[in-house]
């Protein structure tokens, strides 16, 4: 192991440099800024609704007019990004409204490219919240029992929609799906589309966890029968995550991601260090929802609580972090100075 100093006390004294603030910021060795933020929200057909999400306190559905609003306050405060998912007006076996031009995601995409040019707006592709069953891909039922997810046929719908996100004007694509060859199949079509500079944000190392379950609520995509077990990753596997990440940066991923990210901050890191690639951790539901019960009973210190965890991903590795709380932090990091 590398020897980082040979000195000892008390020629040393490692408190030295940490009696004041000013001492203390100047030696800091790992900022946080709004920019590196991405604020997901979640999209409705209507007008005028602003639906709570009960297991997230502060996250709503969101009507397209709604939508903008938010949009427009986040950046205001400095959030430079916004990541979209869609739920539709109707669900079926095929996912018909994840590639619709007319589909939810689109209209909210064509609305912020319009009245907020300079956002950021990022569009998850995946088929779970528009599909009859919940799940992120086509699904074939070989009997009573048992049903499979066709990943090959799945591929194209996964391009369909990415081209009709783009076609609207999106600008990154962030497939989440977790099918085998997605990436390859959505730079396909987005490049014979003429989108050859349109970036891709693939989900790389996405994990099957238990820390999805307020979002699923949010969505409105919980899976009817079984679990995604079969497409997204099992917690204990850190090489096949590095595996993962490789097959998608190969295929033409621009940005990876880590997801979720506080349990998986050893993947983050070996992302990053691997790769060197632009790296995004995200934040998901649970790790808010987990902060925000604990403040309300008044156990803990949200503010200080978030920004620390918010640190550790940064100090990990990730040039990017997808949070709800990102309009928080926003405030707060203006508070302090950054
Ligand atoms: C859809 C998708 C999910 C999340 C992002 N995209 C849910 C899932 O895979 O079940 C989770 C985000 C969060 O929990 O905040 N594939
Ligand atoms: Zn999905």
């Amino acid at each position: 192991m590398k020897i980082y100093c040979s000195e000892s006390f008390p020629a040393t004294r490692m408190r030295r440099l940490r009696q004041t603030p000013a001492l203390r910021r100047l030696v800091c060795e790992t900022r946080l800024s709004v920019q590196q933020l991405v604020l997901p929200l979640f999209a409705r057909p209507g007008k005028k609704i602003r639906t709570p999400v009960n297991s997230m306190p502060g996250v709503f559905q969101l009507s397209p007019d709604e939508l903008l609003t938010e949009a427009a306050n986040a950046y205001a405060l400095g959030v430079p990004a916004v990541l979209l998912f869609g739920i539709p007006a109707k669900k079926d076996a095929k996912a018909s409204e994840a590639y619709s031009a007319k589909g939810i995601i689109p209209e909210v995409v064509r609305l912020l490219k319009k009245e907020l040019p300079e956002l950021l707006v990022i569009t998850d592709v995946c088929l779970c919240e528009y599909m009859s069953h919940g799940h992120c891909g086509l699904v074939r039922k070989v009997s009573d029992h048992k049903a499979v997810i066709e990943n090959d046929p799945t591929l194209d719908l996964l391009a369909r929609s990415a081209l009709a996100f783009a076609e609207a004007g999106a600008d990154i694509i962030a497939p989440s799906d977790m099918m085998d060859g997605r990436i390859t199949a959505i730079r396909k079509r987005l490049d014979e589309a003429g989108f050859t500079e349109s970036p891709i944000m693939s989900y790389a190392a996405k994990f099957a966890s238990a820390y999805y379950g307020p979002f699923r609520e949010a969505a409105e995509s919980a899976p009817q029968f079984g679990d995604r077990r079969s497409y997204q990753m099992n917690p204990p596997n850190a090489e096949e995550a590095l595996r993962e990440t490789a097959m998608d940066i190969q295929e033409g991923a621009d940005i990876v991601m880590v997801k979720p990210a506080l349990a998986y901050l050893d993947l983050i890191y070996r992302v990053k260090s691997t790769f060197g690639y632009p790296t995004a951790a995200y934040a998901v539901s649970a790790e808010y929802s987990m902060i925000k019960a604990a403040a309300a009973q008044g156990w803990i210190n949200e503010r200080a609580l978030t920004m620390e965890t918010m640190i550790s991903m940064r100090r990990a590795g990730a040039d990017i972090i997808i949070t709800y709380s990102a309009m928080d932090l926003a405030r707060w990091l203006k508070e302090e100075g950054f």
